[in-house]
């Protein structure tokens, strides 16, 4: 047996789990379904979603996976044999391509417009230029591929070397970028507009379906539901506090997401930009605040550059869990599972590309393929696996096991051990079924 790869402090683990968790959801998605789901109300909701729901998953994913020290099929595996409870790290399998397949798509974009901001051609009507690009046949396609590609290299550099140390330098980075961004959009004309909108709940906006949509991106932003904090889970040494690195996780997952907020909502009112552009809200609003700052196209191309790097140290968590379920399970080479996941990706991912455009037939359910991945992953999958994640720990896994996970072994108070098993037991999977079934009818 070898010992497995294990993250190499305490800074390392919390800055691998945030880089998985920070990327585009928070920078690409959360805005964009902000500004069309009404904005604050929906904000609340989903701080609510991370407090209550989020974080004790998060903490049961982490409990799990150094509990097991495997990946999250084999997890289930070992704490509870011959019981069906794998299939959860089955339907993670299934989610992370799901995922995969659009996420790779706007890591892509990301490339684009690194490219873009480097050339000194990002001027103009932005929407036309965005929708003209992901329209597009073959250059969206061999940005894709070319994010994929990125994504495999490091994955194939292994976990402490590769993830850890670009998570550690750059996330840093991003949230020192993001301040001067929202420093810059709250005091441009007209900015308060957005900001209200922004911070300004308006309750009649809410549906049962904006609440789905709410907690889906809770659980998309902090990378749970899936597995995919198990297996990080698993690489956390012994003695590390998980409630502490849990909270700080969660905590900068959110800082990101609503200084992304701030510094896209007043810079859209500025600009007279709608905020239910969807998804090229980000590339379409952001560019026309750097057209006018000052150095405009070098903060461009740093602001993209760490925006695809955020995106990458999420994919290539998605991509883990894949790999060291082929790789452990099916006992197939790490390079030759690594090589194979992303191949399906690339295909999978190839159709949501072509949906946005050239194939506007690729169209299932109302949605365009595309759509209808990302639904299918955040609004399905996600909140399918964190359900059965809660019910696991809450009613399923011995509570010795739980308990000496959350104290390492004895050696840390958690004062929260009772409301933590309250939340996990009742709260949680009673709220996930509600807000499920009320957003699905
Ligand atoms: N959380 C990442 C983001 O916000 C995406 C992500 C990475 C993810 N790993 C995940 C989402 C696992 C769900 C499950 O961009």
């Amino acid at each position: 047996m070898t010992i497995r790869d294990s993250f190499s402090g305490r800074f390392g683990i919390i800055a691998a789990a945030a880089g998985s968790a920070i990327g585009l959801g928070n920078i690409w998605r959360f805005p964009y379904l902000c500004g069309q789901n009404g904005g604050g109300a929906y904000v609340l909701v989903y701080l609510i979603c991370v407090a209550l729901m989020g974080l004790p998953i998060m903490l049961a994913e982490f409990g799990i996976g150094r509990s097991a020290q495997s990946n999250a099929y084999r997890a289930f595996r070992i704490l509870s044999p011959r019981r069906p409870w794998y299939l959860i790290g089955v339907m993670g399998i299934l989610a992370s391509f799901t995922i995969m397949s659009f996420y790779s798509a706007v890591g892509g974009w990301t490339i684009e417009y690194i490219i873009r901001s480097i050339t000194n051609s990002i001027s103009g009507d932005h929407a036309m230029q965005f929708n003209d690009f992901i329209s597009g046949s073959y250059t969206p396609l061999f940005y894709q591929f070319l994010f994929l590609a990125l994504s495999f290299c490091i994955v194939m550099m292994g976990v402490s070397k590769g993830i850890e140390k670009t998570s550690k330098i750059l996330m840093p980075l991003l949230l020192l970028l993001l301040i001067v961004l929202c420093i810059r959009s709250v005091t441009l004309p007209g900015a308060s507009e957005g900001l209200k909108f922004l911070l300004k709940p308006d309750f009649s906006k809410l549906t049962g379906n904006s609440i789905l949509l709410a907690m889906g991106q809770a659980f998309f932003s902090l990378s749970i539901g899936m597995g995919c904090m198990i297996t990080y889970g698993s690489y956390i040494k012994r003695n590390e506090d998980l409630m502490s690195s849990a909270g700080m996780v969660a905590g900068s997952d959110v800082l990101i997401a609503i200084l992304a907020g701030i510094a896209i909502f007043p810079a859209a009112a500025a600009f007279n930009i709608e905020p239910g552009a969807g998804p090229g809200l980000v590339f379409i609003t952001l560019p026309g605040m750097f057209e006018q700052m000052a150095g405009g196209m070098i903060f461009s191309a740093f602001f993209f550059i760490l925006l695809c790097i955020a995106a990458l140290t999420s994919s290539i968590s998605l991509i883990e869990v894949v790999v060291s379920f082929c790789s452990e399970e099916m006992r197939i080479k790490r390079g030759l599972a690594t090589v194979l996941v992303v191949g399906c990706i690339f295909l999978l991912g190839t159709l949501c590309s072509l949906s946005l455009g050239l194939v506007p037939g690729l169209r299932m359910f109302g949605m365009n393929f595309f759509d209808l991945m990302d639904f299918i992953s955040s609004n399905l999958l996600l909140p399918i696996g964190g359900f059965f994640i809660t019910i696991y720990v809450g009613w399923v896994l011995r509570k010795r096991i739980t308990v000496k996970e959350l104290t390492s072994d004895g050696s840390l108070k958690f004062t929260g051990m009772r409301f933590f098993y309250f939340l996990i037991k009742y709260i949680v999977p009673v709220a996930i079924l509600i807000v499920f079934i009320s957003g699905i009818l």
